[in-house]
């Protein structure tokens, strides 16, 4: 059984956290002595190594250091920093960097600092701390952190893919599923001298769990995680000192279908993949690659890899396995005892090199360009082979493990019919439950899963298409009773529907447990309006139900692919709400390695079978959008690099199909996809990306000091700009495309010139305000559009609009969703409504293209933080913070009170920062944090500056703080680090 009694949030330790935490334990009281400087100098705190804590078997040959400056003193900075690194951690205490000494560099850099020390090698142990000096030339220490670097090369791994000898034919049919066993493999060995080190390497062509001794070795889910596996593989490291014991010893793994062989996205619905049922899609069988080794006290070494000599079983307990269907459990089949020595596996089959099942010759089906005039766009086959093919380079795994963050109890119990029971959790999310039972042997529980009830209580899955989302459990019989939690599959859902269970179930019968890559969340966000409040949390949950190894658009149906459209729209809120550095890292190797071969992006990365075109405008550009947000989130310019050649190369792909600097119609026509009422012509929507696009490529080549491609790129960027005000642009700042995303798009991507900037914006106001009626928000904007809306309404004077429209409760908005009920973002906002059920507002919607955890429109919290609250960098990686808060003015929304005040913070790279006000009539509060070693700017509504105080000073008498100017309403003050309160009259002109 799953251990899943471990569950921790966010901020307790995983198992590698915790080995880390009794080193630090160990050394700990060395750094304090050497720790002179007052409680007021600068803490370096938050050691990262590659965006991870105290991560395990890196393959960077120079991982780069993070760390984050804490002071309770205003105006605080970094003017020094000396980083140790050293080979053992009693070295780094008695202060010798024998890996490397950085001595003392006069820099306030504090992010992502390359190592350059000795050449590292596999397996190498690095134990590390950094030094800070503040501006008074106080030095303090940092606790001790490590990493260990992974296996750097091939020969490393003396380790062999293995499977069982699977003789089953390549399944075709369309109307049945075929839903095989997760396969145990099991390994027994023995310690004779005393281990100093124990280390697995592991990967899969599939989904494994390894086990050591009777235990889980570390908590990951689903690792190790998607690729395309003919390219590449990811393989993860554990520390498993503490579980080898002298004398036998026993290894084993469960390894299960997953992304490589399971069901995958629409390829059943659609027809497309091996067979046309879109599974086994990079191969037939899974296999496993595993290697312990133990390093001994002696010095000498031993490896123990998957190889012939291991046993494979296929009786166990998990019948069905696979992510989208479901997992079947039958716990009679349980085997006690088989990851412990001395258990009796002669039954089971010796393993197979997983090149020994031979080729598998099938068809695989996909859509495929014309590549002549005139030909149609069609599903064409071509023969595969679904045997074994060594993934071409095996990488440590980049990212942040899947793992279980958080429980849940059901808020309700109902029975729609006899014997049928209904959990209702309270809260949509993607995950798993752990079922409790007590019952006689053989009794069969079901466990259907959905996000929706109909209104006659039914559980609700036409959403669901052919994910048959259900699970089934068979007791084993236990007096105890019993407890299970899948392994090998996940749901989106929020009601589970429970058939069979052997007597009336009581609440702790299912308990939801949440699940997602563990990244750290780091934003909160509060104000006046409960309904705005509620919207922030389903953004985060939508964020949480999708962020599972990489941002997908949906948890719950046959889809959960990579979608780059709804990734770009998403990826600034997504920094916000939570520490992405390390999961964009790894997906952007995936949207980077999915580049079509004409240089364009695809409409999902990885891409198993194309769908349609190989690409969309406006989702072939999250190849530029989402490297160019998250530089800007991590102040990460390496991203910018590894992903330079692609981002190249798709520019010249627009660049060539683009005639007179002008977008074209091509691709998926999926434009401002889901838009209400108003169409905007796909060559205008593809004009406006070709420019951003360009844009951002010329600040991401500053910033790798490519000056002859940045101004080459500002140039193209100024050539569409003018091309796109001849084609569309009216003098009077009325566009030829007079739609509400044709104006959002235009102002946000800079298309506008700056003289014609504000009458554009009204003509965008005014629309939206037209549009309105007594049951009707006004907006017409769709996945595209929406994002920009509120952002370039609040930048053209027209916040008080803004916000009234962010408080509407009207369809289509965001309040109107959530009064339906919602607890997470739906894909249409009418998803669900309360008078015609999932009809949507028309009463005429298709309830299967339905999906109630979708980020998109959950874009909106970019404006909320940025906006609303005034949280925004000024510059890439948080070092200037500009806090420009937007309050609208009191009285301005007939409809209801406007939001008077917002309290939020935000963890940024460089540290938190809060931006709390409120507003009254005539004054304005504002409490801020600005961190350490960071500047920031703040626009602070005032009616002059005779009436500003910080706390209880005159402006000019603070400390920290500089009057620069007066803007229109708002004096603009420069603000060193620190903490601050301000007041400040506001006049009634406002
Ligand atoms: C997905 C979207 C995606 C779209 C393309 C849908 O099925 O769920 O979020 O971007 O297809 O238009």
């Amino acid at each position: 059984m799953i251990n899943i009694g471990m569950v921790r949030r966010h901020d307790s330790g995983s198992s590698i956290g915790r080995l880390a935490t009794a080193f630090m334990v160990a050394i700990g009281w060395l750094s304090l002595t050497i720790n002179s400087a007052s409680a007021d100098s600068l803490r370096p705190v938050g050691l990262q190594v590659e965006y991870l804590v105290n991560p395990l078997g890196l393959d960077e040959a120079q991982p780069r250091l993070t760390w984050r400056v804490e002071s309770n003193e205003r105006g605080q900075l970094q003017t020094v920093y000396r980083i140790l690194v050293s080979s053992s951690s009693a070295t780094l205490a008695a202060n010798q960097g024998d890996l490397w000494d950085s001595a003392k560099v006069l820099s306030d850099e504090t992010l992502n600092v390359s190592y350059a020390g000795q050449p590292l090698v596999s397996r190498q142990q690095c134990y590390w701390k950094v030094c800070v000096w503040d501006k008074n030339g106080k030095a303090r220490w940092s606790d001790p952190a490590m990493w260990t670097m992974g296996l750097l090369h091939a020969e490393d791994w003396r380790a062999d893919y293995i499977s069982f000898r699977d003789t089953t034919p390549v399944f075709s049919k369309k109307d049945s599923l075929f839903l095989p066993p997760a396969q145990q493999y099991r390994k027994e060995f023995a310690v004779v001298k005393k281990v100093r080190r124990a280390t697995i390497y592991a990967t899969a062509l599939g989904i494994y769990e390894l086990h050591l001794n009777g235990a889980r070795v570390g908590d990951a889910l689903f690792a190790p995680g998607w690729t395309d596996y003919h390219q590449r593989a990811y393989y993860q490291t554990y520390d498993v000192t503490s579980l080898v014991t002298s004398g036998r010893n026993a290894i084993g793994a469960w390894v299960a279908d997953g992304w490589y062989s399971g069901y995958l996205g629409f390829g059943l619905l659609t027809g497309i993949g091996t067979e046309k049922i879109g599974r086994s899609t990079y191969g037939k069988t899974p296999a496993l690659l595993a290697q312990l080794e133990i390093e001994y006290t002696d010095g000498s070494r031993e490896t123990i890899g998957t190889d012939k000599t291991w046993k494979i079983s296929a009786d166990g307990p998990i019948r069905e396995a696979d992510f989208l269907m479901g997992e079947t459990y039958d716990a009679r089949q349980e085997m006690s005892g088989w990851v412990r020595a001395g258990f009796n596996d002669t039954q089971w089959q010796s393993a197979i090199l997983a090149a020994e099942n031979g080729s598998s010759l099938s068809t695989f089906y996909e859509w495929q360009n014309p590549t002549t005039p005139g030909e149609k766009l069609e599903i064409k086959g071509r023969p595969i082979d679904l045997g074994f093919k060594r993934p071409a380079k095996l990488e440590a795994f980049p990212g942040l493990p899947v793992r279980a963050i958080e429980e849940i109890k059901p808020v309700a119990i109902t029975s729609p019919t006899n014997g049928v029971y209904i959990f209702n959790l309270g809260q949509n999310f993607a995950g798993v439950v752990r079922l409790k039972v007590k019952g006689p042997a053989g009794t069969k529980l079901q466990l259907r899963y959905g996000e929706m009830l109909y209104p006659d209580g039914r559980l609700m899955t036409e959403n669901l298409r052919k994910a048959r989302a259900t699970d089934f459990y068979i007791l084993r019989g236990d007096k105890d009773g019993e407890t299970w939690t899948p392994r090998f599959t996940f749901h989106g859902f929020q009601f589970v529907e429970v058939t069979g269970y052997p007597g009336k179930p009581q609440p702790d019968a299912i308990t939801g447990i949440v699940l997602h890559s563990d990244t750290p969340m780091t934003s909160n966000f509060e104000c006046s309006d409960p309904i705005a409040n509620r919207l922030f949390k389903n953004v985060v949950w939508t964020q949480r139900a999708n962020f599972l190894d990489l941002p997908t658009d949906c948890p719950q149906r046959d889809e959960r692919f990579g979608w780059t459209g709804d990734a770009q729209i998403y990826v600034q809120t997504a920094t916000y709400n939570a520490d992405v550095a390390a999961f964009y890292t790894k997906w952007l190797r995936e949207l980077m390695e999915s580049q079509r071969p004409s240089g364009t992006f695809p409409g999902y990365a990885p891409m198993p079978f194309q769908h349609g075109w190989d690409f969309g405008t406006a989702w072939c550009d999250a190849g530029i959008i989402c490297p160019w947000t998250i530089w800007q989130a991590y102040g990460d310019t390496r991203i910018l690099e590894r992903c330079w050649p692609n981002m190249v190369a798709f520019l010249n792909w627009r660049k060539s199909t683009s005639t007179n600097f002008l977008g074209v119609a091509h691709g998926n026509e999926w434009g401002d996809w889901l838009a209400v009422g108003e169409k905007t012509p796909l060559e205008y929507v593809d004009t406006c990306y070709f420019a951003f696009s360009a844009n951002l490529m010329s600040q991401m080549a500053a910033a790798l000091g490519k000056a002859a491609e940045a101004a080459e790129y500002a140039a193209l960027f100024a050539n569409i700009k003018q091309s796109f005000g001849k084609k569309y642009l009216q003098p009077d700042g009325m566009l030829a495309v007079d739609t509400q995303t044709a104006y959002a798009l235009a102002l946000f991507m800079d298309l506008i010139p700056a003289d014609v900037r504000d009458k554009t914006g009204q003509r965008l106001a005014a629309k939206l305000r037209g549009g309105e009626t007594a049951t009707n928000s006004g907006m017409t904007t769709g996945f595209l559009g929406t994002r920009p809306l509120l952002p370039v309404l609040s930048s053209v004077g027209e916040n008080d609009l803004a916000v009234k429209h962010f408080q509407s409760r009207k369809f289509p908005s965001w309040g109107y969703e959530v009064s339906q009920g919602a607890t997470t973002i739906w894909e249409r906002w009418d998803s669900f409504t309360k008078d015609n059920g999932f009809q949507g507002n028309n009463g005429k919607q298709n309830a299967e293209m339905n999906s109630f955890a979708h980020y998109s429109f959950g874009a909106v919290c970019e404006w909320m933080m940025g906006n609303l609250a005034g949280i925004r960098r000024d510059g890439p990686g948080y070092k200037k913070i500009l806090i420009y808060p937007q309050p609208p003015t009191p009285g301005s929304n007939q409809e209801g009170e406007p939001i008077h005040w917002v309290k939020a913070h935000y963890d940024s790279v460089a540290g938190r920062i809060e931006s709390n006000w409120k507003r009254t009539a005539t004054r304005f509060e504002l409490s801020i944090t600005i961190p350490a070693n960071t500047s920031g700017t703040v626009y602070l509504l005032a009616k002059d500056v005779a009436s500003i105080r910080v706390g209880q000073r005159a402006l000019a008498k603070a400390e920290g703080v500089k009057f620069v100017r007066m803007q229109g309403d708002r004096a603009v003050l420069e603000v060193q680090s620190g903490k601050y309160n301000f007041s400040s009259e506001i006049g009634s002109k406002l």
